[in-house]
């Protein structure tokens, strides 16, 4: 590995893509928001009309992803497709379902495996996903597994998506999150557990400055950086 990795994983709504996204700024480091990588999948299938069940077309659509990762010039995170700007769209919670499922075939995870690895550049890469700390950075020098009850993940789910897509119902939002919880904990493939090594923190109640001021203290005891 290139470059000091810190994982940070957990469950939908859990916080990790805010958390990730601050401490990556903090320290100037990358992000890998891999979720998105899934959704960029799931997405460009159903740009092409390809049938849901269709894993190689899938996996070929993986392997030969043209996705761009960048910002806008008011620092808001932009995110291209072919060239499309997709960064709305791969959000919706239709995406999301698309990608836990596309996620759950061996296929697609190899064929996104070291795409993901080549984030893993000096001065550092803060990976927010599932099983960063598991199987894609399993040397990372600090794994966080983020928590938070299905009620607080559904209601934080709810105030993210409530300007941007307006189909979204808490009670629905609720019943998604319990069923993409369970697709993405019982598939056999990389299932969403914390690693061996992982600091499992529960972020029910705290705010978003707490939890990065945990994981802040953790990195900086190991020396990671100056706290
Ligand atoms: O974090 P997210 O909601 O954007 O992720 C979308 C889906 O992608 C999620 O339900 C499971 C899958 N995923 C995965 O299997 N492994 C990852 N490292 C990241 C996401």
């Amino acid at each position: 590995m290139s470059a000091t990795v810190v994982s940070i994983d957990g469950p939908s709504g859990a916080g990790k893509g805010t958390i990730s996204r601050l401490l990556a700024g903090r320290l100037g480091w990358h992000l890998l928001d891999s979720g998105a990588l899934y959704r960029l999948v799931a997405y460009a299938g159903l740009r092409q009309a390809l049938a849901a069940d269709d894993r190689a077309g899938h996996a070929r659509l993986a392997q030969s992803l043209d996705s761009h990762f960048g910002a806008r010039a008011d620092g808001s995170e932009l995110i291209l497709l072919d060239g499309i700007d997709v960064t709305q769209g791969i959000r919706s919670e239709a995406s999301g379902m698309g990608a836990s499922r596309v996620a759950a075939w061996a296929e697609i995870r190899a064929a996104l495996l070291a795409r993901q690895r080549a984030f893993a550049r000096p001065p550092g890469l803060v990976a927010d996903g599932r099983d960063m700390g598991t199987i894609v950075f399993p040397a990372a020098a600090l794994k966080i597994f983020l928590v938070a009850t299905p009620e607080e993940r559904a209601l934080r789910r709810y105030n993210q998506l409530k300007g941007k897509d307006s189909g979204v119902s808490l009670a629905a939002l609720s019943r998604e999150i319990a069923a993409r919880d369970r697709q993405d904990a019982t598939r056999p493939v990389a299932p969403l557990v914390p690693a061996g090594d992982a600091v499992v923190i529960d972020s029910t109640g705290l705010t978003v400055a707490e939890v990065v001021e945990r994981v802040w203290h953790l990195g900086g005891e190991r020396g990671l950086w100056q706290e």
